[in-house]
């Protein structure tokens, strides 16, 4: 009856959620799936040349996980958690960050007594306001290395972020570095700087105000030039950690200087509970309102907040749609040849002469074109794929075994006709 009711009424397009992007990459490399797609798969070969080794959580966890890691106060969990409760009442989140997952994933296993070099790349959700460069789902690739206090892994944390902006040849951005001191010594900045902002609070406006009450530090990110004012002649962290951490952020700016900018800044806070000492964030001036690419720091108390060893740790995480909006994709070198059967009917003989091509060379991709259509049209679509030559097979040519190569790019050559053993010689040559 209600299928009857249905039939002949016009239903609504249904459309994605607000702040979440279809990728499909359409072969334009200038769109932002085909440079994201292309950078995942460099990263990979990047981690791979680290020694680290993958790990993938599942994108729905226990809601309490991010309370406990990210923090009650902090943005990410206050506002911008997707959780709903399951058909057992549980309460579950979409994650909005990898690292407590990993953390969580290392517990579990039984695996906190060790160290872990580990790597992770994939979805994200944050119910943020979109904007460029914000969207409510994105992709992070992040690296953490677990079980080793401050030291070597800071640089080789930092190596890592060097390697990937040295490979896309990154101009305009900047590795901002920081420490927050050990645990004692960031409580006693923040209440530093909480004794010296109160006196202020009536001028600030209603989101410092919340930030002061419920997460003191963030105020030092704030966007508000009024605020910035306050907060010119605030304390400073460099006043409240040691000497040791101050030599650590130079130590590092003059050991990278040369391949990347570094800059130490004293006010660079973390919008995550767990951090504590060496904290970075990179940021480009390309980017817009949304500069930061990539961020991370150390968090050695989070493996033992959520009922694990004490496993001291550093990581970062890259957001994949920012850094990938900043590249560039070079033409390849991988030649693209379209396989055109006109033979106007089902010929599995041209097939097999596909097949036999693909195997022969493994650098050159071929196209297959399967749908019908005259000669015309799959001469169009194979200018429009980029392609680098057309094979074309029509019925002559299948009869006296022969294949016509006809050059797309280069408008000198001539087209030839050749036997089927010269084909394969020359899909070997190209
Ligand atoms: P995060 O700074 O919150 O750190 O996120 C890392 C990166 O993800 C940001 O620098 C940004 O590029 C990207 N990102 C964040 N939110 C969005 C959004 N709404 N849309 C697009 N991109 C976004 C973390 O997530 C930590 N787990 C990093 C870490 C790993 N720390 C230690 N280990």
């Amino acid at each position: 009856m209600l299928l009857k009711l249905l039939q002949g009424v016009k239903l609504d397009k249904i459309k994605s959620l607000t702040g979440m992007l279809d990728l499909y990459d359409d072969g334009d490399k200038t769109n932002l799936p085909a440079k994201l797609f292309y950078l995942e798969k460099k990263i990979r070969d990047i981690f791979k040349g680290y020694k680290l080794n993958e790990i993938r959580t599942p994108i729905l966890e226990d809601t309490n996980l991010f309370i406990r890691s990210v923090g009650g106060a902090s943005d990410i969990v206050n506002k911008e958690i997707y959780s709903f409760n399951d058909r057992n009442d549980k309460g579950i989140a979409l994650r909005p960050e990898g690292t407590a997952s990993v953390i969580r994933a290392i517990i579990e296993k039984k695996l906190d007594q060790s160290n872990h070099k580990l790597w992770y790349m994939g979805p994200m959700w944050r119910y943020e306001r979109p904007q460029k460069g914000r969207y409510r789902q994105f992709n992070q690739a992040g690296v953490e290395i677990l079980g080793i206090p401050e030291g070597m892994p800071e640089f080789e944390m930092i190596s890592i972020v060097c390697s990937i902006i040295s490979e896309f040849k990154l101009q305009n951005c900047t590795i901002k570095i920081n420490h927050l001191g050990a645990q004692k010594n960031k409580e006693l900045f923040c209440n530093a700087l909480v004794k010296y902002l109160e006196p202020f609070k009536e001028s600030l406006d209603e989101k410092d105000r919340q930030r002061l009450e419920k997460n003191p530090l963030r105020v030092l990110d704030s966007k508000n030039n009024e605020t910035q004012d306050i907060l010119r002649d605030a304390p400073s962290i460099k006043e409240f950690i040691d000497s040791s951490s101050i030599d650590l952020l130079k130590s590092i700016q003059n050991n990278f200087s040369d391949i990347c900018n570094i800059e130490i800044d004293y006010s660079l806070v973390r919008g995550l509970d767990y951090y504590s000492g060496f904290v970075f964030e990179a940021v480009s001036s390309e980017l817009g309102a949304q500069d930061s690419f990539l961020g991370g720091g150390r968090y050695d108390q989070l493996c033992a907040k959520l009922g694990g060893k004490d496993l001291p740790s550093i990581g970062m995480a890259i957001g994949l749609e920012r850094f990938a909006e900043l590249i560039e994709l070079k033409d390849s070198l991988v030649k693209v040849v379209s396989f055109l059967n006109v033979t106007g009917n089902l010929e599995p003989k041209a097939y097999k002469i596909a097949h036999q091509l693909r195997s022969l060379n493994k650098n050159i991709i071929l196209d297959v074109h399967l749908s019908e259509g005259s000669l015309k049209a799959k001469l169009r679509k194979a200018n429009k794929n980029n392609s680098d030559y057309a094979i074309i097979i029509g019925d002559d040519e299948l009869k006296n075994n022969t294949a016509v190569i006809k050059p797309l790019k280069n408008e000198l050559e001539e087209q030839i006709t050749v036997s089927l053993d010269d084909l394969y010689s020359f899909f070997k040559s190209i």
